[in-house]
């Protein structure tokens, strides 16, 4: 799969990977960052915002996570280069941030456990609290911020996650991040942050500012070290950002590495028919003749043939200007050739390329053909020659996506609605109690569920078996699921086993909290923001 996406332009990711390709088309579907938690349909994320289904990928991630296996994590952004990083035991990162705005719950666990996994998969990883978020787009004060924030700390080393292989840091103290998100920033207009967050006249400005400290959050793994594969594991109501960020971080570099089969330009759609001539015209020819540009085929032949060509709906637009390029440039023969485009160079660099390029090549004002290198060669070449001329080569970053629970009341699960959730710190009988409370998707009675069996898809209790109570045991997951569908089981004791359940992590999670305090100290994060007082309050 990764290998279609860098060898094949027209699926390269940089194209659908528009900024503005989402929020502004859907309706019913808007992903919001700073909104509620819930997705109405998550088929219309794949549909409309191009998000790819887990599913595909699931069998390439070696030793896959309980929450991949059981679609808890439904879907993805280009993962695969993360699970090839994996298999052959290559570098990548894993980032994810959590804004402090109140308790560390369930949902926050999910994240947590991503974190960990990649971790314990090799990753480089990082967790990061988004402070400058939590202040400007909620208004938290200092104050409150570093509370929340020590409380996601010890969650997440209390899951597991090891500080001293890891990274932990706060938005506000990071400089490095900052200066990159002023570099990013530089890419962005404003006019995209209305398409993308409907902002407008009213959205503060430190608001905005901190997207930008998210998109160099995202890229940040790549700038401390080198780059590589990076997994951002979040909900999907964070997928604008990855959007965004994927977009920014091609922006950034110094070439763009494009397939091309003649003198002139084309542009995605356009070669994409200009490929189907050639293929249809040199089909005939053998490989050598191919590769050494000895086809007989001309443009103004490929321009003849795509006349009577008709292509899928979407390439039609493209037709007449290709036809008139390939009719303009006569008599050239067309050949495949990879080009290098000078996007953000430096002359030197410019220069270095053009120099480290082997076999034939042709150099232009503003771009190099190359007829020798394949396009992943050329790929790995341009970031090379970037990197050693103070660029930052960053590939785009990938991310997983998972469900958001349901609330225990039913609806979504919200912080402000305290028994539709549970936290983290929660007390262990309190937390017994929600679970005892909670809706289910069982019949009216007894013997209509012995009848009919429960609505184990529609149970909120059935969610916390699979997303956190079974752990890594798929054979209670299933077992719970089995027998609750044929009517077997019945909410009264599903849910008091749920609840003891339920009762024993927290209480072992409270103590391994205690136990972690030690490693928090000495971990390398301020857990005092050098802002408090400082004019912070609201
Ligand atoms: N915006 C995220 C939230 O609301 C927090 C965040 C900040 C983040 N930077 C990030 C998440 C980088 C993932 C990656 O929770
Ligand atoms: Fe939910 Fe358990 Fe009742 Fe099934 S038996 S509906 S899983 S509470």
């Amino acid at each position: 799969m990764s290998d279609s996406t860098h060898e094949d332009e027209e699926s390269a990711p940089e194209r659908d990977a528009r900024a503005d390709g989402g929020a502004t088309g859907a309706d019913d579907v808007a992903l919001d960052p700073w909104g509620s938690e819930t997705i109405a349909d998550y088929r219309k994320l794949f549909e409309e915002f191009g998000i790819e289904e887990f599913e595909s990928v699931l069998p390439d991630t070696p030793d896959p996570h309980y929450l991949m296996r059981r679609g808890v994590i439904f879907g993805h952004r280009e993962y695969d280069a993360v699970a090839e990083a994996m298999r052959n035991d290559e570098p990548f990162a894993a980032l994810s941030g959590f804004m402090p705005t109140g308790d560390p719950h369930i949902g926050h666990k999910l994240v947590f456990d991503e974190l960990i996994w990649h971790q314990e998969q090799g990753a480089d990883a990082f967790g990061l609290i988004a402070d400058l978020e939590a202040h400007s787009a909620r208004g938290l004060s200092w104050d409150e911020i570093d509370e929340h924030a020590r409380n996601y700390l010890l969650s997440l080393l209390a899951l597991g996650f090891d500080p001293e292989d890891g990274e932990l840091y706060r938005q506000s103290d990071n400089r490095k991040v900052q200066d990159l998100a002023f570099e990013l920033g530089s890419k962005a207009n404003f006019s995209e942050f209305e398409a993308i967050y409907d902002f407008g006249g009213e959205t503060n400005i430190s608001h905005l500012q901190s997207v930008v400290t998210q998109t160099a959050d995202i890229l940040y793994p790549q700038l401390v070290d080198e780059p590589k594969p990076t997994v951002i594991p979040v909900g999907p109501d964070q997928d604008p950002h990855v959007r965004l960020t994927r977009d920014l971080a091609v922006r950034t570099r110094f070439f763009k590495v494009t397939k091309a089969f003649a003198s002139f330009e084309l542009d995605d759609d356009e070669r994409q028919l200009v490929r189907a001539a050639y293929d249809a015209l040199a089909a005939g020819e053998t490989d050598e003749e191919r590769e050494a540009g000895e086809t007989d085929v001309r443009c103004e032949d490929a321009a003849e043939w795509l006349e009577t060509y008709g292509p899928v709906p979407e390439l039609a637009d493209a037709k007449p200007s290709a036809i008139r390029k390939l009719e303009e440039a006569g008599k050239e023969p067309l050949r495949p050739r990879v080009r290098f485009f000078d996007r953000n160079a430096t002359e030197e660099a410019f220069e270095e390329l053009i120099d480290a390029i082997e076999g034939e090549k042709r150099v232009f004002e503003g771009h190099i053909d190359t007829f020798d290198l394949s396009r992943a060669e050329a790929e790995e070449l341009a970031r090379e020659v970037e990197v050693d001329n103070g660029g930052f080569g960053f590939q785009q970053p990938s991310s997983i996506y998972h469900r958001f629970m349901t609330g225990l009341t039913g609806g979504k699960m919200s912080s402000s609605v305290p028994a539709s959730h549970i936290s983290l710190l929660d007390d262990p009988e309190d937390g017994y109690d929600k679970v005892k409370a909670a809706t289910t998707g069982g019949r009216e009675t007894a013997e209509l569920q012995r009848e009919l069996g429960g609505e184990a898809d529609d149970c909120p209790v059935y969610e916390l078996y699979a997303y956190l109570l079974a752990g890594d045991d798929d054979e209670l997951t299933k077992r719970v699921y089995e027998e609750c569908v044929n009517g077997e089981r019945l909410c009264g004791g599903c849910k008091e086993q749920a609840a003891e359940l339920m009762k024993e992590f927290l209480a072992d999670h409270q103590e391994k909290r205690e136990e972690v305090e030690d490693l928090l100290e000495q971990a390398d994060i301020d857990l005092e923001s050098d802002r408090r007082g400082s004019g912070g309050g609201h």
